[in-house]
């Protein structure tokens, strides 16, 4: 799949997410439907977009017991979405009971992707709640490993880690990175932040995009210099 903007539909319910999309006329962004609006919506609304002709990022970040997520996998299959997602912290036996649930007859199958340690946790927390005393940073790197391993598709990291995932486990190893924003903008609640441009030199595959689009006077106009500054 080539380089490309998603974004983040963070949106509560359908009414608003509907209106949001119809700005977009005749184009159709890459959308990624979190927990949320999913959790607010159902499976109805992946349909609907879908219906619309979007690709869709399913983050619903699975983590259960192998054979859970392999029958819950196998359900987000069947609505045709594009990507979905999974916490790496699942262990092997997991990603790979994932990667079986969402393998299609035909043999095709959403693209599969890990989350590490969210960049919510930092080392004191990791450190303290879940026992793991190595530096964060080694951390991330070990994840991304395993969830190749599994046979995976790639991770969710930071716009900084990204170079240092495709070093460690390949150039086709993907990587999804939050976390971005234009040079002018507030940088919001996100620490670490990279702008489209900066995420395509150190060769992020994807951004992903919310506020600084969803919010922006001109949502169209702002996707569209997102996909200038990185995908193009
Ligand atoms: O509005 P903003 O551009 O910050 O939105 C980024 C999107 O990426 C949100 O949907 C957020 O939940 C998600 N995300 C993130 N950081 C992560 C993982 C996901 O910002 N580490």
């Amino acid at each position: 799949m080539d380089r490309d903007v998603i974004v983040a539909l963070d949106f509560s319910g359908r009414e608003e997410v509907i209106s949001f999309l119809d700005r977009f006329s005749g184009k159709k962004p890459f959308v990624k439907i979190g927990m949320e609006l999913y959790y607010a919506e159902g499976p109805a609304i992946v349909k609907e977009i879908k219906e619309r002709g979007h690709k869709i990022f399913l983050d619903l970040k699975l983590h259960d017991i192998p054979n859970t997520v392999e029958k819950a996998m196998r359900v987000l299959s069947r609505l045709n979405v594009d990507m979905v997602n999974l916490h790496a912290a699942g262990t092997t036996a997991m990603m790979e009971a994932a990667l079986r649930g969402l393998t299609r007859e035909d043999g095709t199958r959403p693209l599969l992707i890990a989350v590490t340690q969210l960049t919510s946790t930092d080392q004191e927390s990791m450190e303290k709640d879940l026992l793991i005393k190595e530096p964060i940073a080694e951390v991330v790197m070990h994840y991304a490993k395993t969830a190749k391993n599994a046979g995976l598709d790639g991770v969710v990291c930071s716009p900084l880690e990204a170079a240092k995932v495709h070093e460690v486990c390949g150039k086709e190893f993907l990587t999804v990175t939050p976390g971005v924003r234009f040079a002018e903008n507030d940088k919001g609640d996100q620490k670490r932040v990279m702008t489209p441009e900066e995420a395509k030199k150190i060769g992020s595959d994807f951004i992903v995009v919310g506020r600084p689009i969803t919010k922006a006077a001109d949502p169209v106009a702002a996707y569209e210099r997102c996909i200038r500054e990185f995908a193009e």
